[in-house]
């Protein structure tokens, strides 16, 4: 595998490339990414860049766990070709130009977060120019990150093959994360309840279409509340849209964001 630091260096010859995108810290769920762009395409490139403007000045990027000597190590492992871990500076010389998605990128995450979406969006853009792929990889645990990048690809007419994977989780159900090293050991076991939670909705609205969505909320929070989680957000969405919806249909997802302590969680599951 080689570590490409020059955007310039990027050309591979052999089709199709498979992209990841990443900022690193990698878990099993970069890596099933990584192994299943290694499945269907010649070329995989992996990039591995904690990008700045999707952070907050009260966020935690200079606390965001780099350690990129072991994430070379899974990356090749996984089947990665070129590891592309660019500087700051080489990805922004300069901060003209932003790619804002309007609509899907406004709520839940987008309210929390509002500056998120925008950074997300520009800078897989430029990674996408740099990278060229055929095909590219995200993971469903960002949900409102694959609504944001599809409708982007969708209105700019970026020439890429969208792949989204389902979530990775613990063995207890935990949506694999880069921050859950942070969790204590506590708030670890106390954790995968926001996924059990959802499991339950998903079952309740399913076993009973006429309830409403919004009817098995405030019942949810409580027993998060109960749990010790301080809830956001908690709603089923189409996920093309990421608008709210009532009525179950099989292609929503119920999606959750919740503080446990210091930790910020988010999760999502098929209705
Ligand atoms: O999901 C992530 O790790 C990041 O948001 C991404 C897509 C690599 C853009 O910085």
């Amino acid at each position: 595998m080689r570590i490409v630091r020059d955007p310039a260096e990027l050309a591979v010859t052999e089709r199709p490339v498979g992209f990841v995108p990443t900022m690193g810290a990698f878990h099993e769920g970069h890596l099933e990414l990584m192994r299943a762009s290694a499945r269907e395409n010649a070329r995989t490139v992996v990039s591995l860049f904690v990008n700045p403007t999707q952070f907050a000045p009260h966020e935690d990027l200079s606390k965001y766990p780099r350690n990129e000597a072991r994430d070379a190590e899974l990356a090749e492992a996984a089947g990665a070709d070129v590891l592309f871990a660019p500087s700051v500076d080489t990805i922004y010389p300069r901060h003209t130009t932003e790619v804002r998605v309007s609509g899907v990128s406004e709520r839940f995450e987008g309210a929390i977060r509002p500056t998120h979406f925008a950074g997300v969006a520009t800078v897989v853009l430029k990674l996408f120019n740099m990278v060229r792929p055929d095909r590219a990889y995200f993971g469903l645990k960002d949900l409102q990150q694959c609504a944001v990048v599809k409708r982007m690809v969708e209105d700019l007419n970026v020439p890429v093959e969208l792949r989204f994977l389902e979530t990775v989780r613990e063995q207890d159900g935990l949506a694999m994360s880069s921050r859950n090293v942070y969790l204590s050991p506590d708030e670890r076991e106390r954790a995968p309840r926001l996924h059990d939670v959802l499991v339950q909705l998903a079952r309740s609205l399913r076993e009973d279409p006429s309830v409403l969505a919004e009817e098995l909320v405030p019942a949810a929070t409580a027993a998060l509340n109960r749990h010790g989680f301080e809830v956001q957000y908690l709603a089923l969405v189409d996920p093309e849209s990421m608008e709210p919806r009532s009525k179950f249909h099989s292609s929503f997802r119920w999606i959750v964001a919740a503080r446990l302590g210091n930790i910020r969680l988010i999760d999502n599951v098929p209705a």
